[in-house]
């Protein structure tokens, strides 16, 4: 009996990968557009703010000054009129020759399990951006749930079937494991963070609605101590909050969270790169 014989698994999809490697979308693209309004709110992404799912961290960056650090939010079936608001914090990074914009960062706590929530974005300003999310039914071993699972993203045209094909799939995903790798940036010189600017508005039309549990991978790693970046990940860090504290870790590079039934633990093996 031959090797392959023993580890044939047989035909599990009529994909084929394309033998050329696809260049990145260009920077025109409809799906890099710029949302309309003076300092709008773009890139805008959630990812699990605790533990157990009761917990929502909202990100979105102005490009011209500091935004509202507030998030407006109700359940559905509820009034607007009785929202809540959270505040949250405002930073800025530089990476060698790039100043980001204004990257805002609020934690939505105290949510109900199992819930549909609107929440908006640049508040106080014109204009608003409103989007939803639903929470977690309450972690349990048999609660069912369904995770969809994306690595090695990037921005070129395969990145955007990649979403499309997530945001069709009939097992309607409800939540992102993020396995590492997200802009690519680094492919450009000097580590060209717009691409990482590029990439999440990319990707807001899926991440904007549903968490993404974020790992970090080689190519977030960002690392270029010849131009004075001698700490690694810091375009990752600033821009994709985790509730690693929640876990009780010392690092966003490795935490866990709960999520329905799963116990999801996040590890990156680049977590000690440079030291
Ligand atoms: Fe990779």
């Amino acid at each position: 009996m031959s090797l392959a014989e023993i580890t044939n698994g047989g035909i599990t999809s009529s994909f084929l990968r394309s033998s050329e490697l696809a260049n990145d979308m260009p920077l025109d693209s409809d799906v890099f557009s710029v949302p309309p309004g003076y300092n709008a709110p773009q890139q805008v992404h959630i990812t699990q703010g605790d533990m157990e799912g009761k917990g929502v961290i909202v990100s979105w960056t102005t490009p011209h000054e500091p935004g509202s650090n507030t998030v407006l939010y109700w359940a559905d079936g509820k009034s607007k009129r009785k929202s809540r608001r959270a505040e949250g914090t405002v930073l800025r990074y530089k990476y060698i020759n790039y100043t980001s914009g204004y990257i805002h960062h609020c934690i939505i706590a105290g949510l109900e399990f199992d819930t549909k929530y609107y929440y908006e974005v640049g508040i106080g300003r014109i204009p608003t951006r409103r989007f939803w999310f639903i929470t977690p039914p309450k972690p349990g071993p048999d609660v069912p749930y369904t995770f969809g699972l994306i690595g090695d993203l990037g921005q070129t045209p395969d990145s955007n079937t990649t979403v499309d094909h997530y945001m069709s799939n009939p097992r309607n995903p409800k939540a992102m494991l993020f396995v590492g790798d997200l802009s690519y940036a680094d492919a450009y010189p000097l580590g060209d963070n717009t691409r990482w600017d590029t990439w999440g508005r990319f990707t807001e039309r899926l991440v904007a609605y549903q968490p993404a549990i974020w790992s970090a991978g080689n190519h977030d790693i960002d690392f270029l101590p010849q131009y004075g970046e001698t700490v690694p990940f810091q375009p990752y860090l600033h821009r994709y909050p985790v509730p690693y504290q929640a876990a009780g870790s010392t690092s966003p590079l490795w935490y866990s969270v709960k999520r329905a039934s799963a116990y999801i633990i996040v590890l990156s093996s680049y977590s000690a790169y440079g030291n």
